[in-house]
């Protein structure tokens, strides 16, 4: 199907994806080649991302066993799925130590075990949910029982979210990869069914080939770690944190040098093959 962007109408333009109006209970998808890292989008481009971003959430929303909102991929780069009202938490599940949660845990160890180093996996996977929001923070069910779902609902995400990480921890372990963690997206239709949304790809986990495995260190990592890990090397990544402490805007990212961009293209194109069994 060849989609004529010009006639449709933009909703809205994430960090990601552009969404357009598809029919009134549709949204189409377009997958861009736009990259984000620490919620700030970056001015290089990372080319075939959004093709394999759109091939990946293809093939696990038909592999996976939950109802989910593909109605059908379309173009190399494009989805249409059920238009749903999202539900204001995402869902992660981390089945490592690793980082924003090695950071927290220097700090508060949270209940787990001491001494537990840098990319450790965890006793048991842990559902560690976050705001929806500019900067996603951590929220306790507390917190989420008292503004964004019920207690039904929180049960029922973490079950869900839970036995998804295990899914695709399985599918990654037979193409050789360890996957640490995952986000997932959830939302509601009219008739409050609860459908896996958003998308499932390298822009949502943490995968790390297991030949190169080791604890005690940065992973060799087939997402978008290697330009977290850059962003860190070069000191943004702590420019902005001093920045969103006191307040201050966003400050102006740097362009990505290009032996990175060909890295980053590279491995997402790597992992979908190694995953999926397919070519794109
Ligand atoms: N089925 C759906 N219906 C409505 N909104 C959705 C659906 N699936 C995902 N979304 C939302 O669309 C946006 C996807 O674009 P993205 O580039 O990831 O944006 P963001 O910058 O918010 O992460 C997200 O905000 C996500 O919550
Ligand atoms: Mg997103």
């Amino acid at each position: 199907m060849d989609v004529d962007l010009n006639s449709l109408k933009l909703v809205a333009k994430g960090k990601v994806k552009d969404i357009y109006e598809w029919g009134s209970k549709e949204l189409l998808f377009v997958f861009s080649d736009r990259v984000s890292a620490y919620d700030v989008i970056l001015p290089s481009l990372i080319p075939r991302k959004g093709e394999v971003l759109s091939a990946f959430a293809s093939y696990f929303f038909s592999t996976l066993s939950l109802p989910n909102h593909m109605v059908q991929r379309v173009d190399r780069n494009k989805m249409i799925v059920k238009k749903l009202q999202m539900i204001r938490m995402e869902c992660i599940v981390r089945g490592y130590m690793y980082g924003s949660l090695f950071e927290r845990y220097k700090v508060n160890p949270m209940g787990l075990p001491s001494g537990l180093k840098r990319a450790e996996i965890l006793g048991e996977p842990m559902f560690d949910p976050t705001t929806k929001s500019d900067k996603d923070v951590p929220i306790t069910k507390a917190e989420a029982v008292k503004t964004v779902v019920t207690n039904e609902e929180y049960e029922f995400l973490r079950e869900e979210s839970l036995g998804l990480y295990r899914e695709l921890s399985q599918q990654s372990e037979k193409a050789d990869f360890i996957m640490a963690d995952v986000k997932i997206e959830f939302g509601k239709d009219d008739d409050g069914r609860i459908f896996l949304a958003d998308s499932i790809g390298p822009d949502e986990f943490r995968l790390w080939p297991r030949a190169k495995y080791q604890i005690g260190s940065l992973q060799e990592s087939f997402d978008k770690q290697p330009v977290r890990d850059w962003l860190s090397s070069i000191g943004y990544k702590t420019k902005l944190d001093n920045a969103l402490k006191i307040g201050s805007p966003v400050p102006e990212p740097p362009t990505l040098p290009q032996e990175l961009i060909a890295l980053v293209s590279g491995r997402y194109v790597e992992a979908y093959q190694r995953i999926t069994g397919l070519t794109l």
